[in-house]
């Protein structure tokens, strides 16, 4: 009896050890592999519009419409340890306190090989707005695009695919209600 639970213990802890040693070895091969693809922005159309503030009625509230194409073939970060990639599109600018900040406008999840070559023509998915309600006296933005890999074994990993110089936020227009 004894002598069968020993045995059973030590199969299962050399079970143990290789799966270890596996998925170890398929985690540090997503290093070797390691690809960075670039793709493309292109604004189409940037503006700002002048509108109420939900929760403050009598103060305006500045919202950036953003339209644009992206371009990138990801399909490089597929290999046999890629779950999925999480792709979106990040405004990032400095406002006028002299803060960073950084807006997600669009993104996507990317499961399969054959959906990651990007050719999207789009506009802002989520709201283009400043802490401060205002556009006025932020730097210049620039638009990239990011992605974070999914690995089945081992570390989310980020890079960064495209990334356009820097757009002055125009000035904003009465929205027309
Ligand atoms: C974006 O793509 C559309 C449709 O493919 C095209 O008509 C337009 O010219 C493109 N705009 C820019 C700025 O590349
Ligand atoms: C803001 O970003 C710029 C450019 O990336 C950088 O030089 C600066 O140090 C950042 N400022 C802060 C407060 O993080």
């Amino acid at each position: 009896m004894y002598s069968i639970y020993a045995r059973v213990n030590g199969l299962s802890s050399f079970w143990s050890t290789c799966m270890m040693v596996l998925l170890a070895a398929v985690a540090l091969s997503s290093f070797v592999f390691t690809a960075s693809p670039t793709g493309k922005i292109d604004l189409a159309s940037l503006k700002v519009y002048n509108t109420k503030a939900k929760r403050y009625p009598f103060k305006q509230e500045e919202i950036g419409f953003v339209k644009f194409n992206i371009t990138a073939d990801l399909r490089p970060l597929f290999n046999w340890n890629t779950k999925q990639l999480f792709v979106y599109l990040e405004a990032e600018y400095t406002n006028g306190q002299g803060v960073n900040n950084s807006v997600v406008l669009w993104d996507r999840i990317v499961r399969r090989k054959e959906d990651a070559n990007i050719v999207q023509s789009s506009r802002n998915k989520y709201k283009f707005r400043e802490l401060s309600q205002s556009f006025k006296n932020v730097s210049p933005a620039e638009f990239s695009l990011k992605y974070n890999v999914m690995p089945y074994v081992g570390l989310l990993t980020y890079g960064e695919a495209a990334r356009t110089t820097g757009f002055e936020m125009p000035e904003a227009l009465d929205a027309v209600s």
